[in-house]
């Protein structure tokens, strides 16, 4: 008896749900620490009490607890949203069941779920997204930075696109421009007065996506309220669904449906809500890659890709480079009031030698950075930081006993650098042979060709 009852204590502490039990008097007999933190009020307040003492304004009809009792029905998922006793503003879901024992009610037990966290998270993705589409401000073509033939083919595809309606689809590495060029497309499209509304598929789990995207109907969940999607908030408009390649498989056929259908239908619910949508979606990997994968369907990605806008690497069109450098210290020089004309000629060398894996918003930041600590007209190695010179200038020392280790450096990217300038010096040692360069570190030559495009060293 001492363990069940210890037991049980036990449980109701620390369990989730909040439990309210109640006799056939209708007094408290059990009240949890879940379900202070949910109604607000202490244990000691209501355990003992009256339900009615405690809730003046509750009867039989209004309070499911007395009604359980009374109708000796269970009410089941019953959702609330409601102001608790401290003025917290509380989302739960309520299941009331009588306790019959020996065919006799004998109180009744009421289980309530919280919800007020996730309702919360849900409110914030969908205002943040309102947020973002207000603050963004308009984008022109004539922003976008970039000259050479591979770069300007890139954007003349997207002009094109942005005379229709039809889906487009982003293929390029990260930081390349995925997210700037979409929203050009918009901003120079006869929808440009209509939202643009962006959602990371890879952001979201996928229980939250679904309802974020399509909407949702009260009850069609444990939770769900009636709300309209991105789609629907969208309607007229863009929405761009960013890294598509990372949304779960079983979305993506339901976003097949809608985009061939031309409708949506909010979770739980049985209408179909006709939409006019732009869809723009990117992908910072190889779709076929993906698909090969499992990762995007075959059908969705020809759907898609009825006009496919590749952007290249920044290291296949190195002539941007110096355009990107002058462009940002011009814009950096507005910004933050500097005053600078000429770049070293290290710096110079640098930039171009360097791989980006980061493309453009790594240069970026790079620069920005350094434009902070200029002082002068030439923007020198010494204005960027140790580890962004140890990467662009090969100024790293490998020397363990000089621990000139700069905390503000990851360690996984401060040991990369390390493992790369290795590989670089071992590979001019052997004359650039793979396996001579293999054998010299002692390490499997598929090991090394892994290490090589991990690093983007390429011959
Ligand atoms: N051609 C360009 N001209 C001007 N700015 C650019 C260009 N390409 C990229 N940028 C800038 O580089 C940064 C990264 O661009 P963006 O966010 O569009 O990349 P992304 O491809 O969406 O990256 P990710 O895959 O990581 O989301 C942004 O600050 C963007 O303004
Ligand atoms: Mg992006």
């Amino acid at each position: 008896m001492d363990f069940d009852k210890n037991l049980l204590d036990i449980i109701l502490e620390n369990i989730d749900e909040g439990i309210h039990v109640i006799n056939k008097e209708g007094y408290t007999v059990i009240y949890n620490k879940a379900m202070e933190e949910i109604e607000g009020f202490n244990k000691e307040e209501v355990v003992g009490k009256k339900l009615k003492e405690l809730f003046p304004s509750l009867n039989e009809n209004t309070s499911t607890l007395l009604s359980a009792l009374k109708t000796n029905k269970a009410i089941t998922d019953r959702y609330q949203t409601y102001l608790n006793k401290k003025g917290n503003n509380i989302t739960s879901v309520n299941t009331t069941v009588p306790i019959v024992i020996n065919n006799e009610i004998v109180g009744a037990v009421e289980i309530s779920k919280n919800f007020t966290k996730i309702r919360e998270l849900y409110d914030r993705i969908l205002n943040l997204n309102k947020d973002s589409v207000n603050d963004l401000t308009r984008k022109s073509f004539n922003d976008i930075i970039g000259a050479s033939p591979e770069f300007l083919h890139t954007i003349e595809l997207a002009k094109k696109a942005s005379k229709t309606s039809s889906t487009v689809l982003i293929i390029g590495e990260t930081g390349t421009g995925k997210e700037i060029i979409a929203k050009c497309i918009h901003d120079s499209s006869s929808r440009c007065e209509k939202p643009f509304v962006a959602v990371n598929c890879a952001a979201l789990p996928e229980g939250l996506l679904e309802g974020i995207l399509f909407g949702t109907v009260k009850g069609s969940f444990t939770g769900a309220i009636d709300r309209p999607g991105l789609f629907e908030q969208a309607n007229g408009g863009t929405i761009l669904l960013d890294e598509l390649n990372s949304m779960p498989i079983n979305l993506q056929a339901k976003l097949l449906r809608v985009l061939q259908e031309g409708y949506i239908r909010r979770v739980g619910d049985v209408r179909d809500i006709p939409i006019d949508v732009r869809i723009i979606a990117t992908t910072n990997e190889d779709p076929y890659t993906s698909i090969v994968e499992g990762r995007m369907r075959k059908d969705l990605y020809y759907r898609l890709s009825v006009i496919n806008i590749k952007i290249p690497p920044l290291r296949d069109r190195k002539e941007d480079i110096p355009i990107f450098m002058q462009e940002f210290i011009k814009r950096y020089n507005k910004e933050l009031l500097k005053d600078v004309w000429e770049i070293s000629s290290e710096v110079y060398d640098g930039f171009m030698s360097y791989d980006w894996p980061g493309n453009v918003r790594e240069l970026k930041n790079y620069i920005e950075g350094a434009m902070n600590m200029v002082i002068g007209h030439v923007l020198k190695m010494e204005h960027f930081p140790p580890h962004v010179q140890e990467i662009l200038f090969n100024k790293f020392k490998g020397d363990v006993h000089d621990l000139s280790y700069d905390f503000n450096v990851p360690l996984d990217e401060y040991l990369d650098t390390m493992e790369k300038n290795i590989i670089l010096k071992a590979l001019e040692k052997s004359e650039y042979n793979i396996s001579k360069t293999a054998n010299l570190l002692k390490i499997k030559r598929q090991t090394l060709q892994h290490k090589l495009n991990k690093y983007g060293i390429n011959k």
